[in-house]
């Protein structure tokens, strides 16, 4: 799907959801409702800034072929009128239920947030109905980012909201509802107990969700102001995971490390979902940066920013959340050729929209892949560090992030596109997605110590 001005980019992404044009952020309402998935997306239509959100639309049958449809909500009400901002989707009785979040800026420059809910009969033309509640005493205006889900056992339908509290900690706060339109306020998601077991706070916690894997519980979150630790949160702001356990409307922290879900540069605002076959789906945007930085990304100036990753499953193994790409994404695949790989290999494919399997036959000695001259993925064996690099377009000089292995590496799955590359290590133990702006010959190569198979396939689109 290449549509809009990204149709003509220098930087064209070939099967990531970009925008049409303007700005595109956090995925929105990600659903499978009535045998169509429908994918909404945070979007400035009228330019490259954060201002005047709607929510974009795209649907498909297979999460594969999207179709581009007006946009679901747009800033039009009291209540909305300045931005309708990030939330989730659920269906009831054949209906779908889209909860939000309007921004509205009054004349005296001060702000306000409602959460709001909007039904759809069809899944393409919207009611709103409005604000739910009043604002909670005792939070700032940052409270935002409904996720709403049903809870078998009780019967109880739960909505989450990120939230600032009055002196400037990052934080969850709940709802519960027997029929998704009239809202109980429960209080803090986790008790002071609780939230003291975190070594960092932040001062904001942005588009919290929580997803059951293998029966473990986990609560995944984009937190704000979590200082850089050696190797971790490096990124502006971070997203990352928490597991948790429920009991009743209890909520308690079983492992207090934050996690991070991506090593890569501007992973943020993931939100996930149940596919066709009962998987657990995750999309995220591409990508959080201060907004100096980002008001020069290249495609600024061809009237488009960022992009979404591709939708990548999740499981909970090993004490460890994992991340693999959909397994939908293989009808993507247009040819394929296998190679044997050793000291040195190299090829110019005709487009850079590729998926890269690399099997090593024993566990790997040093390495270096190299995608056109920009960007690297460096394997140092003696310990287990993989070191993925790329040009930075804003400082003109190499940036990079550095996962630590437990084990040493097998496996390297690579999605590249146009602009963007998801790493995804030993079947999704650890995963980095960076975009890369660079305009040398088509190129892929490799050097290393070891010897190992690499498929390489080319993915559709129409670059
Ligand atoms: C996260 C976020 C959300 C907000 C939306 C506005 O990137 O800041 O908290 O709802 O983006 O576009």
């Amino acid at each position: 799907m290449l549509d809009g001005v990204v149709k003509s980019s220098k930087y064209a992404s070939s099967y990531h959801i970009t925008p049409l044009e303007g700005l595109l952020n956090d995925p929105n309402g990600l659903i499978c409702f009535k045998g169509i998935y429908h994918v909404f997306y945070q979007w400035n239509a009228t330019g490259t800034t954060h201002e005047n959100k709607s929510w974009g639309h795209l649907i498909s049958k297979d999460l594969v072929n999207w179709e581009r449809l007006a946009p679901a909500l747009v800033p039009s009400e009291y209540y909305d009128k300045n931005g309708v901002y990030s939330g989730t989707a659920v269906e009831k009785d054949n209906l779908l239920y889209l909860f939000y979040t309007g921004n509205v800026i009054n004349e005296d420059g001060s702000k306000v947030s409602y959460q709001c809910y909007a039904t759809s009969e069809d899944g393409i033309v919207f009611e709103k109905h409005g604000p739910m509640f009043e604002h909670p005493p005792g939070y700032t205006r940052h409270v935002r980012d409904p996720k709403v889900w049903f809870e078998e056992e009780e019967q109880l339908w739960y909505l989450i909201l990120g939230a600032q509290t009055e002196d400037e900690m990052g934080t969850a706060i709940y709802y519960t509802s027997r029929d998704l339109k009239e809202w109980t306020f429960g209080g803090e998601m986790f008790s002071p107990e609780e939230l003291a077991k975190l070594s960092q706070r932040g001062f904001m916690w942005e588009c919290p969700d929580i997803v059951t894997l293998n029966n473990q519980r986990v609560f995944i979150y984009s937190p704000q102001g979590i200082e850089a630790q050696s190797n971790r949160y490096l990124n502006i702001y971070q997203s990352a995971y928490l597991t948790i356990k429920k009991n009743q409307q209890t909520f308690m922290i079983e492992h207090p490390e934050i996690v991070e879900l991506d090593h890569g540069f501007e992973f943020y605002a993931p939100q996930t979902f149940v596919d066709k076959n009962g998987n657990q789906l995750m999309f995220a945007w591409m990508g959080v940066m201060p907004p100096e930085v980002e008001q020069t990304q290249p495609t600024i100036a061809e009237g488009w920013v960022h992009q979404l990753t591709i939708p990548r499953v999740l499981t909970f193994e090993n004490g460890k959340l994992y991340q693999r790409p959909a397994q939908q994404l293989s009808t993507l695949r247009q040819s394929k050729q296998v190679f044997s790989i050793e000291n040195k290999w190299e090829i110019k494919p005709k487009s850079m929209a590729l998926e890269v399997d690399a099997i090593f036959e024993e566990a790997s000695g040093d390495f270096e892949w190299k995608i056109k001259e920009s960007t690297q993925i460096t394997y140092q064996q003696k310990n287990k560090r993989l070191v993925i690099s790329r040009l930075n377009w804003f400082t003109k000089l190499p940036e990079q992030r550095i996962i630590e292995l437990e084990d040493d590496l097998k496996v390297l799955r690579l999605f590249i596109d146009g602009s963007s590359l998801e790493v995804f290590v030993n079947e999704g133990e650890a995963v980095a997605s960076l975009r890369y702006f660079d305009n040398s010959n088509n190129r892929l190569s490799y050097h290393g110590t070891n010897q190992g198979q690499v498929t390489i396939y080319e993915l559709k689109g129409e670059k």
